[in-house]
């Protein structure tokens, strides 16, 4: 629950919830009992953020979900943007085709960094490793170092990513994937990112930060710092966001199916209905307006079953944040990632998952989910 401390006004969807009339920018709400600071579009006004860019050449490296997405909306919003890769990798040629030109808008990694004031250093974070030494040499006094990830400067015992203290260093990291970001960025919505300064040798690197962030397309920006946000979405993605929920769709699927129940049987106990009707309610009201709301049935085993969840799990949260802060999943994305036949041995693994039963059986649970209306009208 959040409640207004100090507001200049609040945007339309919320004003309306909270009844205020006023239109747009939230400096202070409150989350749970916590204060927290927002910053959003009203606060750098197009002019604005062209005015703190517009002596800047921006350079983007890297041309992966997250380069190819915050260049393009950032030349959507009316910026110069050159963009530095290797020449003659996958993403080359993705950039050639979306219109960058080579020895114009499309550069050597090197030559990019050279041309750049404000370098945005979307490389994958092991490229960011790979790469540091050479590109080091050319982040020079007064230039500004942009992230949308900690993992370079937090772990730079092992990726030797240690920036000059003579630069800016800042962050702006979305909240979702370079495809979102790309997607509601031209429906005209926004992902929301946290926004971190590492080091502020000008002065103005907040403003920078929160200038981009509003040019390659969030909507909200929460402050963090590169440790909390490292931290937190490597443990969010290892667990709730993408392995915990695999593994507990595995194990439950599991367990159905030893007990007799047919693979769509599981699949549609299991995933269907949490995908295609719980977790959207969810998202739309809370899981206690869930509690709330399922039949008592179901309320009574969900009040008693998920303390018990909680506690069990409670023990393997812990030690993935351990992992984390510790560095020891940092060593061994950095030690996998540099392997010489990673891809071989990750396409492996892949393709076990893709080959399970329960995703083989989802593949023709999603195939049957209604299209058309399936009743009669009398
Ligand atoms: N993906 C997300 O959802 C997400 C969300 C928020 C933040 N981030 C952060 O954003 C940054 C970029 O992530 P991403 O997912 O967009 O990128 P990615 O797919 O991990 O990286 C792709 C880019 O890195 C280049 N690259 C990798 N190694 C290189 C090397 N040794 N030399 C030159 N180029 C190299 C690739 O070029 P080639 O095509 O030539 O290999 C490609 O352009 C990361 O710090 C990531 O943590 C990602």
């Amino acid at each position: 629950m959040y409640r207004i401390l100090s507001s200049r006004s609040l945007p339309l969807s919320l004003s309306h919830k909270f009844n205020i009339t006023n239109i747009r920018g939230i400096k202070t709400l409150k989350f749970g009992n916590v204060n927290e600071n927002i910053v959003e579009k009203s606060d750098y006004p197009r002019k604005k953020v062209h005015e703190i860019l517009n002596d800047e050449n921006i350079t983007v490296l890297g041309y992966g979900p997250q380069g190819r997405s915050q260049a393009l909306n950032m030349i959507d919003n009316g910026f110069n943007v050159k963009v530095g890769l290797r020449k003659g990798g996958s993403s080359w040629k993705k950039a050639i085709s979306d219109g960058f030109i080579e020895n114009d808008t499309l550069f050597p990694l090197i030559e990019a960094v050279k041309q750049g004031t404000i370098i945005m250093n979307l490389l994958s974070d092991a490229g960011q490793k790979q790469t540091w030494n050479e590109l080091k040499n050319y982040i020079t006094k007064g230039k500004t170092l942009y992230f949308s990830h900690g993992f370079s400067i937090v772990y730079s015992d092992q990726t030797k990513v240690i920036p000059s203290n003579d630069i800016d260093v800042i962050m702006v990291a979305p909240k979702g994937s370079g495809t979102t970001l790309r997607k509601s960025f031209k429906e005209g919505k926004g992902v929301n990112s946290s926004v971190a300064i590492y080091q502020d040798v000008s002065g103005k690197a907040k403003d920078k930060a929160y200038s981009l962030g509003i040019s390659i397309g969030s909507g909200y920006m929460y402050d963090t710092t590169f440790e909390k946000e490292v931290f937190s979405d490597l443990f969010g993605e290892r667990g709730i966001l993408m392995w915990a929920i695999c593994g507990l769709f595995h194990a439950q699927y599991q367990i159905l199916r030893e007990k007799g129940h047919s693979p769509s049987e599981a699949f549609n106990e299991t995933v269907e209905e949490a995908t295609q009707s719980l977790i959207p309610l969810i998202s739309e009201n809370g899981m206690d307006w869930m509690f709330a709301n399922c039949s008592t049935t179901a309320q009574r085993g969900a009040l008693d079953w998920y303390p018990k969840f909680r506690d069990n799990n409670l023990p393997l949260f812990r030690e993935l944040y351990d992992k984390v802060q510790s560095g020891e999943e940092t060593r061994r994305v950095l030690t996998e990632n540099s392997k010489s036949n990673y891809k071989e041995k990750l396409n492996k693994e892949l393709k076990k998952l893709h080959e399970s039963e329960i995703w083989k059986a989802g593949k023709v649970v999603r195939s049957l989910r209604p299209k058309e209306k399936h009743y009669y009208i009398i």
